[in-house]
């Protein structure tokens, strides 16, 4: 699922990113650009960032 549209990133590639040790928002901006353009993806984007890294 494309969770950013505008930058074209996807749900799995942010749980990669928290598997490699992103753990907030901003880092997750730096590394992927999500929430960088209209900035719609930003609570979806902080949710499956939150669950994946509850899960680890
Ligand atoms: Fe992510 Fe627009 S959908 S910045």
């Amino acid at each position: 699922m494309i969770v950013c549209v505008c930058n074209n990133v996807s749900e799995s590639k942010i749980q990669r990113a928290a598997e490699a040790g992103i753990r907030t928002m901003a880092e997750l901006r730096t590394q992927l650009d999500v929430g960088t353009c209209c900035g719609k993806c930003a609570g979806c984007a902080r949710k499956i960032l939150r669950e994946h890294c509850e899960k680890q």
